[in-house]
């Protein structure tokens, strides 16, 4: 699958089917995850695959009684270590901790989008329950817990803010007046990237370097 199309069909689910999710699949998942970038390059991910069905229901009560989690065909606990991170980056361990396995976690619900599993990122937990339950030692960091396994549920349309109302140039505020001035880098949206500045000259004159391009293709056609 291309990324683009895994970036477009993954969607978070709360129900699985009874049918279980290869091991083999599962690896493929967590090769995706450990290629995330990292501070430093540390790898701090550590994954703890549950699948033992007691335990699977103890998480779905530690994640707030999202108790749907107990039907998942296996759960993965996302959590750093952070020993090395401690040592190398002081206070700021913890925050490089939860980044770093918040890169894997996107990685894993993309690559399991990517092999027809679903998956959802689960941040509202216990964490305490979640270390206990999974045996954590008391340095490791837990991020997310992500059930995985096949859902009957259907992909509803995204709902997100459209690009131009959580994007700006240069500074916080300055966006543009013109929703057709970005993207601008395909062929098709120069015209109505032109539309646009016509509508928005201020703007323009900001920018004038990042759409270079735009204006080359302008000249030629006065
Ligand atoms: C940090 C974080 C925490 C989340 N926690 C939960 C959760 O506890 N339970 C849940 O059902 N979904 C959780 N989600 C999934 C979001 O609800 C979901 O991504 C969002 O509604 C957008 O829907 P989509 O994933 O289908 O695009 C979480 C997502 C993130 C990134």
């Amino acid at each position: 699958m291309e990324l683009d199309k895994a970036i477009e069909q993954r969607f978070s689910v709360k129900s699985f089917t009874k049918k279980s999710v290869d091991f083999g699949v599962i690896s493929k998942i967590l090769e995706a995850a450990i290629k995330a970038p990292s501070a430093g390059n540390l790898q701090d991910w550590r994954f703890v695959v549950v699948t033992d069905d007691s335990k699977k229901l103890e998480l779905g009560k530690a994640c707030r009684d999202q108790v749907w989690v107990g039907q998942a065909s296996a759960v993965i606990v996302v959590c750093s270590d952070l020993t090395n991170l401690q040592r190398f980056y002081n206070d700021r361990a913890e925050t490089y901790g939860i980044e770093d396995c918040s890169a894997a976690t996107q990685n894993i619900l993309l690559k399991a989008t990517d092999l027809g599993v679903n998956a959802t990122w689960i941040s509202a937990f216990d964490e305490d329950e979640v270390a206990r339950i999974v045996r954590t030692p008391d340095h490791f960091k837990i991020v997310s817990v992500v059930p995985i396994g096949y859902s009957d549920e259907k992909a509803t349309e995204k709902n997100r803010n459209v690009l131009n109302t959580v994007t700006y140039f240069d500074e916080y505020g300055n966006s543009t007046m013109n929703p057709s001035a970005f993207p601008i880098v395909k062929e098709e949206n120069v015209t109505a990237v032109k539309e646009g500045i016509k509508e928005s000259k201020g703007f323009f004159s900001k920018i004038k370097d990042k759409f270079k391009d735009v204006r080359e293709e302008m000249k030629k056609e006065d």
